[in-house]
């Protein structure tokens, strides 16, 4: 009798343990009022401002990527698209040297990579976002377009960070894209043979077009792409007017952000409150997109709806989505997915204003970390940014609080799931 009641007592005390956490927070990392671009000389820097390469006031970080590497250490990289010109360079890790309006950026690989004038497709032209993979190898979607003229074709290039050299470059074909109303910004890598065993030598790359609504798959292998169109990836009207912090922007982006858990791909468009998602496996396969873009409809579904619409979204190993919804201000983690299961992260929303890239990070203790970059898209939009306030963030949040919970199962109040104490 004793001995059980000792047991019931033992577990509860566990269950406790197990269910109240220490919460986590999110801190920032890097701040600025105005990037700050360091230049490999004083004369660089000179020349980039006679020759308009360098408007101090007109880039807008969109991506954030850490990595870890044993000889290379701790490095972040940012993303700079040029949206505009006056951007010296469009992919630069942060240095520890920091200025009055923030840390200094150095270009990635070096200064030379980068195309200001759209003159040498060779080179960078403007780097949408990143992923980094397993394989210390970083993917660069390029656009290719400088403000709106398409100034060489968009191209994906794979970079070794082991080294810091280009591994290996895709340039897109015609039928990929249509010059300027395509955009192709988000890259989603999977890696079929990652190490310790694999070589690293077997991937698919998903790539959002978010003007003109589409997918391109890249496949390692045939070193090929092929593209897939479907009614999902489109913009919704309805959710096309968004407000951030009391200030409201009109933008119609459709397909927008990318995750998966290996199985399928989730996505949504920007201008939309559902995520939907896709079989892997009917992507990857190019038979079912030979002579049809829009096929397959049938594999295509919605998984559910959110309370407002989000940008960036990442998923990590215990495929819990999350996204930050604009308004209200909200990261949330999401797993199943749908309004009822949506579950605030608390975090302070003056830190995530409008949170354009977001990635899983694993950290060097192997612990899951959320990065994201947050920019005030809301004040660019309506030209009521100022230099006199911190605009650009990045933030780090570990997941570990949040993975120690169960796994819910569906129809669960996870609202009485995630206690924090
Ligand atoms: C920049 O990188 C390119 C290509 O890797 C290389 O050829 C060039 O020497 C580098 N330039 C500088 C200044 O390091
Ligand atoms: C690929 O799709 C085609 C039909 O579109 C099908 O006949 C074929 O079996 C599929 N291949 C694989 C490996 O699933
Ligand atoms: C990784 O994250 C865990 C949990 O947040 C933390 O305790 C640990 O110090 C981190 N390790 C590194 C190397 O940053």
């Amino acid at each position: 009798m004793w001995t059980g009641g000792f047991i019931l007592l033992l577990l509860a005390l566990t269950l406790q343990v197990i269910v109240c956490v220490k919460q986590r927070n999110s801190e920032t990392v890097y701040q600025w009022k105005q990037l700050v671009y360091g230049f490999p000389t004083e004369q660089d820097r000179q020349e980039a401002l006679a020759n308009g390469n360098l408007v101090p006031a007109n880039g807008i970080p969109i991506d954030v990527a850490p990595h870890q590497q044993s000889q290379k250490g701790s490095r972040v990289f940012i993303t700079i698209p040029r949206f505009q010109t006056g951007i010296p360079y469009t992919l630069a890790t942060v240095s520890d040297s920091n200025e009055a309006n923030g840390p200094v950026l150095i270009p990635y690989p070096n200064y030379t990579w980068h195309n200001a004038n759209g003159e040498d497709c060779n080179k960078i032209t403007s780097a949408f976002r990143v992923a980094i993979t397993e394989c210390n190898q970083m993917f660069v979607i390029d656009s290719g377009v400088i403000g709106t003229t398409q100034n060489c074709p968009p191209q994906l290039l794979i970079f070794d960070l082991n080294t810091d050299t280009l591994a290996h470059r895709y340039r897109f074909e015609g039928n990929m894209y249509v010059p300027v109303a395509s955009l192709l910004i988000t890259p989603l890598v999977v890696v079929h043979d990652p190490p310790p065993k694999g070589r690293c030598q077997r991937l698919h790359v998903y790539i959002a077009d978010v003007t003109h609504h589409g997918l391109v798959i890249y496949d390692s292998e045939s070193n090929s792409a092929w593209r897939a169109e479907n009614k999902f990836m489109y913009p919704d009207p309805d959710y096309g007017t968004h407000t951030i912090a009391r200030e409201s922007f009109i933008l119609m982006d459709g397909m927008f952000a990318l995750a998966t858990d290996h199985r399928q791909l989730y996505f949504h468009p920007l201008a939309s409150n559902s995520e939907y998602a896709v079989p892997l496996s009917v992507l990857n396969n190019r038979t079912n997109w030979d002579g049809n873009m829009e096929a397959m409809q049938n594999e295509f579904r919605m998984v559910g709806k959110r309370s407002s619409e989000c940008a960036a979204e990442a998923m990590d190993s215990q495929r819990n989505l999350y996204c930050v919804t604009f308004n209200p201000i909200k990261l949330i983690r999401w797993n199943p997915y749908n309004v009822k299961n949506e579950i605030e992260v608390p975090a302070d929303p003056r830190l995530l204003e409008f949170v354009s890239g977001m990635k899983v990070y694993k950290n060097g203790s192997g612990k899951e970390e959320l990065w994201m970059i947050s920019n005030r898209y809301q004040k660019i939009a309506a030209g009521t940014l100022s230099d006199r306030e911190i605009n650009f963030r990045v933030v780090r949040r570990p997941l570990d609080d949040i993975q120690a919970q169960n796994i819910p199962t569906p129809n669960q109040d996870l609202s009485q799931r995630l206690i924090f104490s």
